[in-house]
């Protein structure tokens, strides 16, 4: 494989490419909200990228003190085996959540029966399937299919139609984990809505 093709894998950990790959790669599409990174002061282009994650993380931990608040209750769940008491919402994000799934066309195909009608399912996932979470016959996409590549969208699709149609156009969005205080593992989710119609 070579090195262009791993960058466009959904999982690309810009921390496994050196200082020349990253200088070299037409990063720019992928990354579409990161600093510029076709500069060929390295130096300058890493402090770039630094300072993009830690403003990213704080960000992060801005959203989690706002969500610390009386109006937002936490409950701890299978989302493939929801207890009834958890329905009736008009908004439900899964986020980065499908591919972590031990059956995720469980939770799609049953996650109508929460919502009102009307109301709306957001997914925001990088679909990077790993056995380890998802078992192979279960993934949505990301594999082969009559030899053709199969993609997770349509698998959400053949789940979700017979109650919901998607609103405009998938998105593409990042996110940032921070692993270490010195690496950050860089992904795009991509992000749908679906209204529940029946
Ligand atoms: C990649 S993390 C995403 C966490 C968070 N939603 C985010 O976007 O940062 C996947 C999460 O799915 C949770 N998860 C895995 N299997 C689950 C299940 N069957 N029911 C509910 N949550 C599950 C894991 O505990 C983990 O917190």
């Amino acid at each position: 494989m070579r090195k262009e093709e791993q960058f466009t894998r959904e999982d690309a950990d810009i921390t496994e490419a050196s200082n020349a790959d990253l200088v070299r790669l037409p990063l720019q599409p992928l990354f579409a909200r990161t600093p510029h990174l076709h500069d060929d002061d390295v130096v300058a282009m890493r402090a770039k990228l630094r300072d993009y994650f830690v403003s990213t993380f704080d960000r992060y931990e801005y959203l989690f003190s706002c969500l610390a608040t009386d109006e937002v209750a936490f409950f701890q769940g299978d989302a493939c085996n929801l207890k009834a008491q958890f329905s009736g919402y008009d908004f439900i994000l899964a986020a980065n959540l499908i591919d972590r799934l031990y059956d995720p066309a469980v939770f799609l195909r049953h996650i109508h029966e929460r919502l009102k009608m009307g109301g709306v399912l957001m997914l925001a996932s990088p679909y990077t399937w790993l056995a380890e979470h998802t078992p192979r016959e279960a993934w949505l996409g990301g594999f082969r299919k009559d030899g053709e590549p199969f993609p997770t969208l349509d698998g959400i699709k053949a789940c979700l139609e017979s109650h919901f149609t998607m609103l405009g156009e998938p998105q593409e969005v990042p996110f940032v984990i921070r692993e270490t205080r010195r690496k950050f593992q860089h992904s795009i989710s991509e992000v749908t809505c679906w209204e529940r119609i029946r």
